[in-house]
């Protein structure tokens, strides 16, 4: 993924590209740096391992009008400074690059004939090397920029500058998002507007296959064959309010403590008296809706769990739901059936896997595309039919948390509308609906309720902290739930987390209990808590060690081998939401005890924009 800024001005840009790298972190984190054309028309380059901040450090003294700037996620060559971007050739062309290039290769064959040399284990070098080949044939920035990119197989966003045009950044999109913004008397590229808060408010997107030449004066787009293009002025509604830590010692543990106001306005406005609204989802959402039978969901990571919770409630109002990781959605043949809606799930809207996947379902006879989306600026909303935001609020802790449950409650909206289809004119609600639609508006307050396990959750982490495995289980909805339990534990405290639907701990996983793996269960009271006591014997019988999360209605009780925290009693239907928080914070507690780095965890990236 990675995160592209550059600037072109009639002022020294370092601090404004220094600026911008900080705010892209959440796209990669594991190494920076900058490149500016300085007063003496040569590339000042500057990269550093590690966060922006010690690229910072070592950025004193430097000055430029134009330049690019890079944070780093690696994918081809391991967290190093040579492998930091910008990448130079011969001290003549600075060039981030975000994507994966397919073909480097072949492409790293001909320019060693041709006498460059490779400091780097990237696929982006080539770039750099193909347009400095190509200015040395005589073209000019623009166009050995233009050559190169109809030479390149793979996914990128490009930023580019030369010391030869010291006036001139270059940008170029195919696959990988990148915008053009527009400031007074100077210009700017990034990855997304977050990082010119500052700077700009008004942008425009470059689309898959646009090439840019920008001045501090002038923006010019073209196709790649060189033929101008128009692209509309958006104006961007983002702020630097949501990105203060509010006194909260990270931002997971803010956006966990944001959930309560992040549903109320999720829930805003998409509620009648007692019905859901269809409007919210879109003007032709009702056509859309009328014509429904069946629902595909395509997502990743934590949005993919939100889409197996909701499998659920789908199935359960009588609507076919088929739930598909992204990238192996994207490269297998298909059967779809007439009537099927094809949704996709994403925080940021920005995941490579889910667009390209939605790209693919625009071919396949789906009847329209629905995207539920945290980011309204982003490529996936611009390329759905229907588009529902989350309004969870901007989400900078890399472990997703509000806006899992934002989703989930997103997702029970929509399950409801499609429900009243089944029902008969599809327009009116029942009982049923009125009472879901009542406890979705007690949501906030009984998110406040399990808000409140926290000190009963710190004392549980302890016991987690010096463990290297644990388990979590679940039954029906709340298996999707222990699934995100265990990739939130996993994802930044780094114990080893898997999570077992209950009733197949028999089939393997009993195997490797212990007294040193810990097993967390999610026990709401429902038709399943039964059959889920009877696995938790199952483990109790071999020495394990339960953490239990149960309703406090039930009769599960603590003794020497398990622990039982009481979760208020809730709804069947918005129970996995709730089930969401205690372990949410348990994650964070256990992480805290470890001392790892939670907002950004080792390896991992906010927004994932390579394969
Ligand atoms: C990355 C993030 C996860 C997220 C996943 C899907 O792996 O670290 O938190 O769940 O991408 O992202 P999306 O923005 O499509 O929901």
């Amino acid at each position: 993924m990675c995160g592209i800024v550059g600037a072109v001005a009639s002022r020294d840009v370092t601090a404004t590209l220094i600026d911008g790298l900080k705010r892209l972190e959440y796209r990669g984190y594991d190494s920076a740096g900058l490149a500016v054309v300085a007063e003496n028309n040569e590339l000042d380059l500057r990269r550093s391992v590690g966060r922006v901040a010690s690229l910072e450090s070592i950025c004193g003294g430097i000055s430029g009008q134009i330049g690019v700037a890079h944070t780093r996620w690696a994918t081809h060559g391991r967290p190093a400074e040579h492998n930091a971007h910008p990448h130079t050739s011969s001290s003549q062309v600075a060039v981030v690059h975000n994507g994966i290039i397919e073909n480097h290769n072949e492409l790293r064959l001909v320019q060693k004939e041709r006498g460059f040399v490779f400091s780097s284990e990237t696929d982006t070098e080539v770039i750099v090397h193909q347009i400095d080949w190509h200015m040395q044939q005589g073209q000019d920035l623009f166009n050995a920029v233009r050559t190169t990119v109809s030479e390149l197989h793979g996914a990128y966003g490009l930023g580019v500058v030369s010391k030869h045009e010291p006036g001139v950044l270059v940008a170029a999109r195919s696959g990988s998002p990148l915008l053009v913004g527009l400031g007074d008397g100077e210009n700017f590229i990034a990855s997304d507007m977050s990082a010119l808060i500052p700077v700009s408010q008004k942008y425009m997107v470059m689309e898959d296959g646009d090439i840019a030449k920008i001045t501090s004066t002038s923006i010019e787009i073209f196709d790649f064959q060189g033929s101008p293009v128009e692209r509309a002025v958006l104006i961007s509604t983002l702020s630097d309010e949501e990105t203060d830590l509010g006194g909260f010692a990270h931002y997971m543990k803010k956006e966990i403590h944001e959930q309560t106001r992040a549903i109320t306005e999720t829930l805003e406005g998409r509620l009648g008296a007692d019905s859901v609204l269809d409007l919210p989802f879109g003007e032709n959402a009702r056509e859309i809706f009328d014509k429904t039978k069946e629902l595909k969901i395509i997502a990743c990571g934590t949005s993919y769990n939100a889409a197996c919770v909701a499998r659920y409630w789908f199935e359960e109002f009588g609507i076919k739901c088929d739930v598909e990781i992204a990238s192996e959605y994207r490269y297998r043949k298909h059967v779809v059936n007439e009537g099927t809606l094809f949704a996709t799930i994403s925080q940021s809207g920005e995941t490579l896997d889910t667009m390209a996947a939605l790209e693919m379902a625009k071919t396949l006879g789906y009847i329209n595309t629905l995207c539920i989306c945290n980011v309204p600026e982003s490529s996936l909303v611009r390329a759905s039919d229907l588009t529902i935001f989350t309004h969870a609020g901007r989400e900078i802790g890399v472990a997703s948390t509000k806006a899992f449950t934002t989703q989930l409650v997103t997702l029970l909206m929509l399950a409801i509308c499609l429900r009243r289809r089944r029902l008969g004119d599809g327009r009116s609600a029942d009982v049923m609906e009125a009472e879901i639609v009542q406890e979705l508006r007690s949501l906030p307050q009984q998110i406040e309720n399990a808000l409140d396990l926290e000190d009963d959750i710190i004392a549980m982490s302890k016991h987690f902290a010096d463990k290297n495995h644990t388990l979590f289980l679940g039954r029906g909805a709340h298996y999707p739930i222990a699934v995100e339990g265990a990739l939130k534990l996993k994802e930044i405290s780094y114990i080893h987390a898997e999570a077992y639907a209950a009733g197949e701990l028999k089939h393997g996983p009993l195997a490797l209990i212990d007294e040193d793996m810990p097993v967390v269960a999610v026990a709401p009271n429902d038709e399943l808590q039964e059959k889920l006591k009877s696995n938790l014997e199952e483990v109790r019988a071999r020495g394990g060690k339960l953490y239990v999360f149960a309703d406090a209605n039930s009769d599960l009780e603590s003794d020497e081998s398990t622990l039982v925290l009481k979760v208020a009693p809730v709804n069947n239907y918005i129970a996995p939401v709730i089930y969401t928080i205690p372990l949410q914070l348990l994650s964070y507690h256990v992480a805290l005890l470890k001392g790892t780095d939670i907002d950004k965890p080792r390896n991992l990236a906010k927004s994932v924009t390579v394969e």
